[in-house]
């Protein structure tokens, strides 16, 4: 596939079934570097990362890389990591702080705003060189709420509002279970590389099917976690085989849609009266004394938590944490996960949930080791070149409308949230760059 007219790529995706050429052919991934990561709105990072003027983050948007940053006027700014003399990476880290961004090769020194400011032996420059024209490239779109920054590498689009809009809900869910109303993303991250295609690990952040089977070690045949008791003699955690009651089978669990790949699970109660715990009464008392008892009650009822926002996000609301999902070739994906610091909560409580990512989201952990393990298989299998489908029709037909949610429901056990992500895919590849 290598010109990607838009009647070839329509023939790849079915009403319940997928080519796996789109997870297997290098020329196809080509064309989503091109046409989904050089134009879709991409998640790039949190505010609360570059808290100070001169802090930095770097990353990469598809295959091109960016440097968030905070400007001296308080503004975070997402510029093109590519000096504009000969080329070279200006930000080698992946972190840092800074008051000039200075490339390696020739001494070229950026403000944080991207504006060059330095040339070294400025009089080999011509006659009408000016600095001007040679500030470092921007993100031509940039759009936050609440902290979470993204850009669009391309000027044309949807706009923000338009593409994260319905979205919003699910990072209010979040954000406001913080007593002071903010997240913090400092608290390090896990970050794995596996031999697998970038949508295998998207198509699995809303999948309820998976759970009990995937995660056998982990839950029970209910998709309940088992309890976990900390501090055996080595410090480990143990899994008990004590089954902690959580409201709502497995089965029950819905999953809702609301255009542009989007989509979201329903969940739990945070406030079952069995999580209870000195650290979890204590976060309690001080969400209570900051919004009231109702408006906590609502809280710790979140409605549209782990969230998927199409392409290269989720925001998971039962072990809290931001997943950034970045495709490197077309069998290669990298995966970040940032524990979240609730602003304002007791130190107790968010070490808890920090500790509890650990267990299941670091790269020894109990739980997405094993979706990553599907993943590769799932990329050795499809090497198959005698079955060419992927089936996706669990609830094909079965959807339905949510009003109160504006969303298009469906049990979390079907297959209409892959659908969904499918329908966006085509949405961009069909359009030539
Ligand atoms: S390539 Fe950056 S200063 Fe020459
Ligand atoms: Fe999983």
């Amino acid at each position: 596939m290598r010109n990607g007219h838009a009647d070839q790529i329509a023939r790849l995706i079915e009403p319940g079934r997928v080519h796996r050429s789109v997870y297997t052919d290098p020329d196809l991934f080509e064309l989503e570097l091109e046409r989904i990561f050089s134009r879709a709105w991409l998640f790039v990072g949190h505010a609360s990362q570059v808290p100070e003027p001169g802090d930095y983050i770097t990353t990469e948007l598809g295959r091109q890389p960016v440097i968030m940053c905070r400007h001296r006027d308080g503004s975070v700014q997402v510029l093109l990591n590519r000096c504009t003399h000969r080329g070279a990476k200006v930000v080698n880290e992946r972190k840092g702080h800074a008051s000039r961004l200075v490339c390696c090769y020739h001494g070229w020194a950026y403000d944080t705003d991207g504006r060059l400011v330095t040339v070294p032996v400025p009089e080999g420059c011509g006659e009408g060189f000016d600095k001007e024209a040679f500030g470092l490239a921007r993100a031509p779109r940039v759009g936050e709420y609440r902290g979470f920054v993204f850009a669009s590498l391309a000027a044309g689009g949807p706009s923000f509002e338009d593409h994260i809009g319905p979205m919003k809900g699910n990072i209010d869910d979040l954000v406001d279970r913080a007593p002071d109303g903010e997240l913090a993303l400092d608290a390090g991250m896990h970050r794995y590389v596996y031999n697998g295609n970038w949508k295998l690990q998207l198509e699995n952040v809303l999948d309820s099917y998976h759970v009990p089977f995937g995660h056998a070690s982990t839950v029970n045949k209910d998709g309940v976690q088992f309890a976990r008791r900390e501090g055996d003699s080595k410090g480990a955690a143990v899994i008990e085989t004590k089954k902690k009651e959580t409201a709502g089978s497995w089965r029950d669990r819905k999953s809702f849609i609301v255009g542009n790949g989007h989509g979201w699970t329903s969940n739990t109660t945070l406030d079952d009266g069995k999580r209870s715990s000195p650290a979890f009464d204590a976060y309690k008392r001080v969400l209570v004394d900051k919004v009231g008892a109702e408006r906590a009650n609502e809280i710790l009822t979140p409605r549209l938590h782990n969230s998927l926002i199409y392409p290269n996000m989720s925001i998971m609301g039962l072990n809290i944490h931001v997943r950034v999902i970045k495709p490197i070739a077309v069998d290669r994906t990298e995966v970040t996960i940032y524990p979240i610091r609730l602003c304002g909560a007791p130190d107790a409580m968010n070490f808890g949930n920090i500790r509890l990512l650990n267990v299941t989201h670091s790269a020894a952990s109990f739980v997405q080791t094993d979706d990553l393990e599907s993943f590769v298989r799932a990329q050795k299998g499809l090497q198959s070149s005698l079955t060419d489908w992927v089936d996706i029709s669990r609830g094909l037909g079965d959807e339905e409308p949510d009003r109160d949610l504006n969303a298009t429901r469906g049990l979390a056990t079907h297959e209409m949230v892959v659908r969904a992500q499918y329908k966006a895919w085509l949405g961009y590849m069909r359009e030539a760059a």
